[in-house]
């Protein structure tokens, strides 16, 4: 059985003078995604490496049908990478630069759009809001936040082979510890200007 799934934003701007709900944080189960994505609409995931975002951006794509895509970083970087690797550093600017040119793309063809990225840095929320905002698309932030050590043992399953690249799909540690506090400092992203923001329930991670 799912919990929480109604929640009051839909498709479009929230007109002025509306109370957003990014107010409170109201949790969310991993299986019903908070926004009915009618309109254009951006949903962002916000978590560190092994967090669990993919798995619950395939869910959330899996319920809202063939309107909605969802952009994941790990795709595009595998795809400018000159190996097909999905951990290339190297083109992660290049990645993030057609990740948001084809974000513009689908909100304007009114499509929405779950962006499978770690948005651990206020700065990269901030230029996802704004292309969000240039198409007058409502926006979700879903913070998934499991307890550190959680987000470790499942980085520790990843392969640690270094690729052609230089480096593998196990993330250093370091670097996990770094976006789990980065985010937790920013949680619940409250001076940001989201319309909703939305938190994993942490029965469900
Ligand atoms: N709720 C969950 N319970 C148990 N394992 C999970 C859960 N969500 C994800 N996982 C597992 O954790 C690993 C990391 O999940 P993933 O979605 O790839 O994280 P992220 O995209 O945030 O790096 C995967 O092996 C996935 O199967
Ligand atoms: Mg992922």
């Amino acid at each position: 059985m799912h919990r929480a799934a109604q929640l009051p934003v839909c498709g479009g701007r929230v007109p002025p003078g509306r109370s957003r709900e990014r107010r409170r944080i109201l949790t969310v189960d991993t299986a019903t995604p908070p926004l009915s994505l009618s309109g254009p609409a951006m949903l962002a995931l916000v978590g560190p490496p092994g967090s669990g975002k993919s798995t619950i951006a395939a869910t959330y794509a899996a319920h809202l049908g063939e309107h909605t895509r969802v952009l994941s970083l790990d795709a595009y970087r595998a795809r400018l990478s000159k190996w097909g690797e999905e951990a290339d550093q190297a083109v992660t600017p290049r990645a993030i630069g057609a990740l948001h040119a084809d974000l513009a793309d689908h909100l304007d063809a009114g499509r929405s759009v779950i962006v499978d990225a770690t948005n651990a840095r206020a700065k990269d929320r901030k230029k996802l809001l704004r292309i969000a905002r240039e198409h007058a698309a409502a926006t979700a932030a879903v913070l998934v936040l499991p307890p550190l050590p959680v987000c470790q043992e499942r980085n520790a399953h990843r392969d640690a082979t270094v690729g052609a690249c230089g480096y593998a799909r196990q993330v250093p540690a370091l670097v996990v510890a770094s976006m789990h506090a980065a985010i937790t400092v920013n949680r619940p992203l409250g001076s940001e200007d989201w319309d909703m923001v939305t938190e994993v329930s942490p029965g469900r991670r």
